[in-house]
């Protein structure tokens, strides 16, 4: 059902790699409130994913960049201003990949080398993309940033590995760049912190299934889908939350402050 919410709005959506993807469904939705925007993924994502789908789908570019490079960045936002015809209302990051759980790796004998790459593509490419932004001067006044992140950042999860600092760090990059942004700009920028969610990303976890059921055992209201995640995100870009700004929002069907629930009593019992 669309209200609207995005209409005249122009925006750049990262991470759609399949329908399983959380942007993908932001996607859907933020074409369906009446947005316009340019898709981006990773050049390598181009031949692995289903983006052209997608960007025929939602009439949209899609320009090749990866999120760690500072150049890619600055033509992912020439460009999309010149195809978009201004500056950006809304930006979508969502990007996440530790080499130290694709390659399976325990947390005590951590590659470091793969555990900088982590941080650099899971987080500080949040920082990249608002600072490269920040200088071209992208973001229009009242615009909305969002990055996605995950309770592991505030609880621990043995399988997340490197992943839970890599959130943490995005979710304080959000508060200091929130802040920074909203003086500036009066853009706000937070993050999401959503269920566990089977896509690619999710899938890399060891143990997610057990991660999900179990998540879902505990939360009143069930583990939120991806559909409902980009519902969330659509209300975060419009302008119906524009006070809201350098906050971790959880979007976890009360998963973060529920003790124990009847169905974990009754399964253990
Ligand atoms: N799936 C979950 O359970 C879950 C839960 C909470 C938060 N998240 C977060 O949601 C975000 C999206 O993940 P998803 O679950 O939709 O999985 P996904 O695998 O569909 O998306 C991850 C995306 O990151 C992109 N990417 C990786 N390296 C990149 C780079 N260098 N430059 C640009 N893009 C790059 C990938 O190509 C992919 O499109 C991630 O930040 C993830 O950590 C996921």
């Amino acid at each position: 059902m669309s209200n609207n919410l995005l209409d005249g709005k122009r925006g750049i959506i990262t991470g759609a790699l399949d329908e399983s993807s959380i942007a993908w469904q932001v996607a859907l939705k933020a074409k369906e409130q009446g947005a316009t925007f340019i898709l981006s993924n990773a050049p390598i994502a181009m031949r692995m994913g289903k983006i052209n789908e997608l960007a025929d789908h939602c009439n949209a570019e899609i320009i090749a960049a990866d999120a760690t490079s500072l150049e890619d960045i600055q033509k992912l936002y020439e460009e999309s201003s010149d195809k978009l015809g201004g500056k950006i209302d809304f930006l979508l990051h969502s990007i996440g990949m530790s080499p130290n759980v694709r390659k399976k790796k325990d947390y005590g004998d951590l590659n470091y080398d793969w555990a900088l790459k982590t941080y650099d593509v899971s987080a500080l490419s949040f920082h990249k993309m608002m600072q490269v932004g920040e200088k071209l001067d992208i973001f229009n006044e009242w615009g909305s940033i969002v990055g996605l992140s995950y309770i592991a950042a505030q609880r621990s999860y043995p399988d997340y590995s490197d992943m839970a600092q890599a959130k943490a760090l995005l979710e304080s990059i959000a508060r200091s760049y929130g802040q920074r942004l909203g003086e500036l700009k009066k853009v706000r920028v937070n993050t999401v912190s959503q269920s566990p969610t089977m896509t690619t990303a999710g899938k890399g976890v060891p143990g997610f299934d057990v991660f999900l059921d179990y998540a879902n055992m505990l939360s009143p209201l069930g583990n939120a889908t991806s559909e409902e995640c980009a519902d969330y995100v659509i209300t975060l870009f419009s302008d119906l939350t524009r006070k809201v700004t350098m906050q971790n929002l959880f979007h976890d069907g009360g998963f973060s402050t529920t003790g124990i629930s009847q169905a974990i009593i009754d399964k253990i019992s």
